[in-house]
C-alpha cells in the first residue's frame, strides 16, 4: 500500500490557495483559474492512492456510458425541469426500468453531475443544467458516438499498423472502426449519417467551451482593420466557419464594421446556419479546391488545420495563399499552440481525439512554424491567450 505524503498534498494545496488569493476581483481571472485548476488536480493526485485512482480511471468509461444513455432518455431534461424528481417517475416517462435508472444515476450523483436529494430522488446541479444544454448534448452525442468504437479498437489498430503516427485521412482508426476509406468529414456528410453530422455541427458551435473567444483578448481592430476599407473585398472570410458562430461573435464585438463578411463551408452546413446577420454572405466551397474569394483582409481559420495532417494542410494553405494579396491580406489561425513542456490535460486530450477521429494532430509552436514556413508563408506572430485557450497565429505572404 502506498502512503500519501502530507507534505506533497499540503504543498499543492497551498499553491491553490496562493493562486486563488491573487488579485482582488470578485471573479478569478482566466489565467489564475487555469493554473489553480491544474494545481488542484495535483492535490487530488497527491491524496488519491494510485491503486484506487487507477481503477477509478479504468472504470471511467462507465460514467461516460451513463451520461450518454441518460442523454438518450432525456433524463437531464427531466431533472433540470424539476426541483426533485424520483427514479420511479423518470423510469415511467422514459419507459425504462427503475432499477436501471437508479444504477445509471448513482454514478452520476457520485460524480457530482446530478444532485441526490434522498433515496431515489434527484435534482439539478449546475452540471446537470449544462449537460442538458443544446451545445453540450451535441458534443456528448457526437464525441461518444464517433469516438468510442475507434478508441476501443485503437490499441489493436496501432499494433497492426506498426505503431506509426497516423497521418492518412482515408486509413485511420475512425475508418477501420466504420469499415470505410472515406475521410471522416466525407463520411459524416453521407445522408445515412445525418444525425451524427448534425450533432457534430452543434458540437462545433460550442467546441471552444468556456475558454475566451479570440475577439475578447486579441487586438483585432488595432491590428487588422484598415483605414478607409472600401468594401470591395471582404474584411473577414471565415474559412470553413461551420454555422457562423465565430463570425457572429466577431460582429457582436465589432457591430459598426460594415464588412463584407463571408462564411465559407460545405453547402449542407451553410443550410443549417439559420440565424446569421444580414452582413454575412454564405458561400459554399471546398477546402481542397480553388478558393472563391480573392484579396480579403483576413482569412480566419478556427479548428481547421488541426483536422488535417501536414500533407492536407499544405494543400489547404496553398489555396489560401493563392487568394491572399501581398502586403494586405492576413491569415489568422485560431488553434491550440501546445507547449513543448507542461502541456495541459485538455489540450493533450484534444490531440489524441484528433488522432482517433481524423488521423490529424494539435501542434506545438515549432510544428506550426515548420508547417507554415514550408507552405511559403511568413509568420508575423504567435499569440497566447490568458488561461488555456487556443492561440492565434498570424501569417502573411
Ligand atoms: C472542426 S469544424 C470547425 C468549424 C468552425 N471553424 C469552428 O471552429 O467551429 C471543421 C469544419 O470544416 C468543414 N469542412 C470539412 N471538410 C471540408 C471541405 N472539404 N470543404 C469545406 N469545408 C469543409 C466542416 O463542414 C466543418 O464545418
Amino acid at each position: 500500500m502506498s502512503n500519501v505524503s502530507k507534505d506533497e498534498a499540503l504543498k499543492n494545496a497551498s499553491n491553490v490557495v496562493a493562486l486563488l488569493s491573487q488579485g482582488s476581483d470578485p471573479f478569478i481571472s482566466e489565467e489564475v483559474r487555469a493554473q489553480a485548476l491544474q494545481a488542484a488536480n495535483l492535490v487530488i493526485r497527491a491524496l488519491e492512492k494510485p491503486e484506487d485512482g487507477l481503477i477509478k480511471f479504468a472504470f471511467s468509461p462507465t460514467t461516460w456510458m451513463a451520461i450518454r444513455v441518460c442523454a438518450q432518455l432525456n433524463v437531464f431534461d427531466m431533472i433540470t425541469k424539476h426541483e426533485t424528481i424520483s427514479a420511479a417517475e423518470i423510469a415511467r416517462i422514459a419507459n425504462a426500468d427503475e432499477t436501471l435508472i437508479r444504477r445509471l444515476l448513482r454514478v452520476l450523483t457520485a460524480a457530482g453531475f446530478v444532485a441526490e436529494k434522498g433515496n431515489g430522488l434527484y435534482g439539478p446541479t449546475h452540471w446537470t443544467v449544462h449537460i442538458n444544454s443544446r451545445l453540450a448534448q451535441g458534443m456528448l452525442k457526437f464525441i461518444y458516438d464517433s469516438s468510442m468504437l475507434p478508441i476501443a479498437q485503437g490499441v489493436n489498430w496501432l499494433k497492426e499498423t506498426g505503431y506509426r503516427n497516423p497521418v492518412d485521412p482515408q486509413h485511420g482508426m475512425f475508418q477501420a472502426a466504420n469499415q470505410t476509406d472515406m475521410p471522416t468529414f466525407k463520411w459524416l456528410t453521407v445522408p445515412k449519417n445525418k444525425e451524427i453530422w448534425d450533432n457534430a455541427n452543434t458540437f462545433f458551435e460550442g467546441d471552444r467551451g468556456s475558454r475566451p473567444s479570440w475577439v475578447t483578448w486579441f487586438p483585432t481592430k488595432e491590428k487588422f482593420f484598415p483605414e478607409g476599407h472600401q468594401q470591395e473585398v471582404p474584411l473577414l472570410v471565415d474559412v470553413a466557419g461551420g454555422r457562423g458562430h465565430d463570425l457572429m461573435e466577431f460582429l457582436d464585438k465589432y457591430p459598426d464594421e460594415l464588412g463584407p463578411f463571408v462564411l465559407q463551408d460545405q453547402q449542407v452546413v451553410l443550410d443549417s446556419a439559420l440565424s446569421l446577420s444580414p452582413k454575412i454572405e454564405k458561400q459554399p466551397f471546398d477546402l481542397f479546391e480553388d478558393p472563391p474569394v480573392k484579396g480579403a483582409r483576413i482569412y480566419f481559420m478556427k479548428f481547421i488545420l488541426h483536422d488535417y495532417a501536414d500533407e492536407q494542410c499544405m494543400q489547404i494553405l496553398r489555396n489560401v495563399k493563392a487568394s491572399m494579396v501581398k502586403g494586405y491580406s492576413y491569415l489568422v489561425i485560431n488553434d491550440f499552440i501546445l507547449p513543448d513542456v507542461g502541456c495541459g490535460l485538455l489540450q493533450s486530450q484534444w490531440d489524441l481525439m484528433m488522432m482517433v477521429l481524423l488521423s490529424s494532430m494539435e501542434r506545438t509552436e515549432a510544428q506550426w512554424r515548420a508547417l507554415l514556413e514550408s507552405a511559403g508563408l511568413s509568420i508575423e506572430g504567435l499569440y497566447l491567450p490568458p488561461g488555456d485557450a487556443q492561440g492565434i497565429i498570424v501569417a502573411t505572404l
